[in-house]
């Protein structure tokens, strides 16, 4: 009997994503939003998708201090493979955008001590119609091992979305047996949303590292507000599903594009630090704006987005028809990131005490302004009232911490 329940548990935790990795959210860059499928080189040499854009890409992340704040992978996504797999079946490059090779570009990112993702597709084709990972998915992930790389993102375009929810696990064993740690990002809940079928969020959570629920990001604060939207209606399903070693993606930062000014940038930012979720730029760093890049920089937000115990933040409230008000529970002792979200395009006035938000802590809070390089605002009893006034389309974030 206790052969039978230890054999059973053995056979639980081998199938299970073994990697160690994404104890805190990964941070880092990727192609997509950005640079789409531009594949034409020749027309558009410094835009195209290529081994010198993803090379120039990881110079900017070392030189221009986005490394030493935390963000470590350099992720291609879709459009980076040939056409055809080689002839043993293998994936392989793109040959004159990729002429040096996947191993070689990886090697590159490793020398700048960066870490190296790809993009694959669960499916017979990737959204962008290059070769998927059907009936090839053990020999895929030791390709992607062979090459070094460090993450992959595996997409659901052109697949039967009913299977994925043991074609996902199947993957997660290949890539358990390649013995390197390859961190693991699932579009399968994403897929299986959108086709009506039920989510099993404990097996999403045992097999991926990171997970992506719902529509792709646009470079608009429409399409941000939209996802926070999901979030929010979704808290119920999504909050318990987050913790270290695995997270809810809402999609990738789009901050220093053109579709966020600085208060929606802000607003961004934190709202990801709120969610627990990944912070994967997808930009052109070489000339990005000085005040875009110092708000990815931010340390304070960074911080409560890489706060140990990964717990996703609630929505607690909502006020004056355009204002959420957010809650993350952080590590420390009675620690908390505190939001409030505008939505609206006025500012708007927020009357509110801190117990109507369920701060019970007595002795009150001393408030911190993430945003503002964690300056000390004053300490708050949790009785009274106190007006916030949030600025349009952002927000405004408090670091909490009890008062002695
Ligand atoms: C899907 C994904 C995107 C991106 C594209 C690439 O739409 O959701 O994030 O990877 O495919 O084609």
């Amino acid at each position: 009997m206790l052969a039978v329940a230890l054999l059973m548990l053995c056979a639980v935790s081998t199938q299970a994503l073994d990697n160690g990795l994404g104890r805190t959210p990964p941070m880092g860059w990727m192609t997509w939003e950005r640079f789409r499928c531009n594949t034409d080189c020749k027309n558009d040499p410094y835009n195209c998708v290529s081994e010198k854009l993803v090379k120039q890409m990881a110079d900017r992340l070392v030189e221009d201090g986005y490394k030493d704040a935390g963000y470590e992978y350099i992720n291609i996504d879709d459009c980076w493979s040939n056409k055809q797999r080689d002839a043993q079946g293998r994936l392989q490059s793109d040959p004159v955008r990729f002429p040096s090779g996947i191993k070689a570009l990886a090697d590159y990112v490793h020398s700048r001590g960066l870490k190296f993702g790809i993009y694959g597709d669960y499916g017979t084709k990737t959204c962008g119609g290059y070769p998927g990972s059907l009936n090839h998915l053990e020999l895929d992930a030791q390709t992607f091992a062979s090459w070094g790389v460090d993450s992959l993102k595996l997409d659901g375009c052109y697949s039967n979305v009913s299977t994925m929810k043991t074609g996902y696990p199947e993957m997660t064993k290949y890539l358990n047996a390649t013995g390197r740690p390859i961190l693991f990002s699932c579009s399968w809940p994403d897929y299986e949303r959108a086709s009506h079928i039920p989510i099993n969020y404990t097996s999403v959570a045992d097999n991926c590292n990171i997970w992506r629920n719902y529509d792709d990001i646009q470079d608009s604060w429409d399409s941000v507000t939209g996802i926070i939207k999901y979030y929010g209606d979704n808290q119920k399903t999504l909050v318990p599903v987050a913790g270290p070693g695995h997270f809810n993606d809402p999609d990738m930062l789009i901050i220093g594009n053109k579709g966020l000014n600085v208060n929606q940038s802000n607003a961004q930012m934190a709202m990801w630090a709120i969610f627990a979720a990944p912070l994967l730029m997808s930009n052109d760093l070489r000339n990005i704006q000085p005040v875009y890049r110092d708000i990815l920089l931010n340390k304070e937000v960074i911080r409560i987005n890489q706060d140990p115990a990964g717990k996703m933040g609630k929505k607690m409230l909502e006020r004056n028809s355009t204002v959420e008000i957010w809650v993350r529970t952080l590590a420390g002792y009675e620690e908390y990131a505190l939001l409030f979200l505008n939505k609206g395009s006025k500012p708007k006035t927020v009357n509110i005490s801190l117990k109507e938000l369920g701060f019970t802590f007595d002795p009150g809070f001393e408030f911190e302004d993430a945003l503002d390089h964690g300056k000390f605002i004053g300490v708050f009893d949790t009785i009274k009232y106190y007006n916030f006034t949030v600025p349009e389309s952002g927000v405004l974030l408090y670091n909490l911490y009890f008062s002695s």
